[in-house]
């Protein structure tokens, strides 16, 4: 008797349906006629060796000390989702929490989160964008807002400056894209498998959660470039190379015990005005960042990673770097985050006739002090702040790291190492 085809995929997971039709020939079909380059060592297709085959078959592991997503390099593509919690009985969040750590480990080593079964009279398990899909390096990182622990009755173990972030100038926050109890940030090299990993998990938890607000967003790393460039055309991220170097520092959190190798995520939806920005000069752009638009390097020096040195001074003694560049105001702060933002483009705006799009900001920061300072520093001076407008807003608790045998935020859900 001939195999129906749901018996068929049932007997392959998404990896080996991958090898089995040639790891390299796939990524001559895929990669044909799509023109995507060699990456460099920032990417995360760092050893993408011309074909899709690499890059679909990259991934990071679920378990470990951090969770994967926040210093790994950032992929191409983002789906960022907030949920609300739709219970209160902490029992039924355990419940949810366990699920999701061993569907996420299976997602990010790119199976499906449950065989097929063979009964065509039900929906498949899997809804099935992702099949013949590799991991396309997935991560999934789960966090969870104030409004979480107070919800669960868990806020005494709410370190102090754990509460939402306060209003800054200028700030539009829309109620549609702000708030909610639990973020899930999915990254990937493919759009659809990152879709495919949170839609599946959302369906596991469907009673016990409801969607809240969610965005997707890219990035694009081409041959030479280390830094991807975001919609005002300038490379974006470059001085998280020097956060990096000193994570335990500014990304990493000690304590309470329940956050122990995590990170504070905030998330800001921000809209770039990207009409006003091309009627802008170059020099403009530019004295806007404080950097060269080809290169990226700070204005005054030569390459992107030289010194910016905010102190010196041009032959009329003006600073060379504007002191209300948005460099020269983050670099007057002293302080350093781990910036992992997308671009994002989400058809028109109505009332403007003009593109919805912007930048999905997220960083990551060992205190949410940290971002308060920059994003207060910024507050009017900003000479960028003409071309933005932040419309959403979010602040979570990213747990840290999960060994295997023990699940996502077990260490406050069951109260057992709480600081
Ligand atoms: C649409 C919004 C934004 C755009 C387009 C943007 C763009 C940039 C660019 C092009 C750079 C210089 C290159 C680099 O180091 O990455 C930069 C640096 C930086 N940005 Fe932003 N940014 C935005 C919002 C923010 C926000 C909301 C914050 C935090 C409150 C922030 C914090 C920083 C920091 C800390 C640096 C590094 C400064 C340094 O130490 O050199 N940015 N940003």
């Amino acid at each position: 008797m001939m195999k129906s085809d749901t018996q068929n995929a049932s007997a392959l997971s998404r990896r080996s349906f991958l090898k089995s039709i040639g790891g390299s020939s796939v990524g001559l079909a895929l990669g044909g006629g799509l023109g995507l380059a060699a990456c460099t060592p920032k990417s995360s297709t760092q050893n993408f060796s011309g074909d899709y085959s690499a890059m679909a078959q990259q991934n990071y592991p679920f378990y470990g000390a951090h969770q994967a997503g926040i210093v790994t390099p950032a992929q191409r593509a983002i789906y960022f989702l907030v949920l609300d919690l739709h219970t209160q009985d902490i029992e039924e969040i355990k419940a949810v929490f366990k699920q999701w750590t061993e569907s996420a480990a299976k997602l990010t080593r790119g199976e499906n989160i449950q065989p097929y079964g063979d009964n065509p009279f039900v929906p498949p398990v899997d809804t099935g964008e992702a099949d013949g899909l590799g991991a396309y390096g997935l991560t999934l990182t789960f966090g969870v807002s104030p409004a979480f622990l107070q919800k669960l009755g868990l806020s005494a173990h709410a370190p102090s400056e754990f509460v939402d972030l306060p209003l800054f100038p200028r700030d539009q926050i829309k109620p549609e894209f702000s708030g909610g109890d639990i973020c899930i940030q999915s990254c990937a090299d493919d759009p659809q498998t990152a879709f495919h990993a949170v839609r599946q998990l959302v369906r596991q938890a469907r009673s016990s959660v409801t969607m809240k607000w969610s965005q997707s967003g890219f990035n694009a790393f081409d041959h030479s470039q280390h830094t991807p460039r975001n919609l005002f055309g300038f490379k974006d991220g470059t001085a998280n190379q020097e956060t990096l170097k000193n994570a335990d520092q500014h990304v990493w959190v000690n304590t309470p015990n329940w956050l122990a190798g995590g990170s504070y995520l905030v998330v800001r939806k921000i809209q770039t005005h990207l009409e006003t920005w091309d009627r802008t000069s170059l020099k403009g752009q530019e004295e806007t960042f404080g950097r060269i638009r080809h290169s990226g390097a700070p204005m005054g020096a030569q390459a992107e990673f030289d010194h910016a040195d905010i102190q010196s001074k041009d032959a009329n003694g003006n600073p060379v770097i504007p002191d209300n560049s948005h460099m020269g105001l983050a670099k007057k702060t002293g302080l350093q985050i781990l910036r992992r933002s997308f671009s994002f483009s989400s058809g028109i705006d109505l009332t403007t006739g003009q593109f919805d799009a912007g930048l999905l900001f997220i960083s990551f920061q060992k205190s949410p002090a940290q971002f308060i300072a920059l994003q207060s520093a910024f507050g009017r001076m900003d000479r960028m702040n003409e071309y933005i407008t932040h419309t959403g807003s979010g602040l979570f608790a990213c747990f840290g790291g999960v060994q295997e045998g023990a699940y996502i935020g077990q260490a406050l859900l069951e109260n057992q190492r709480t600081g």
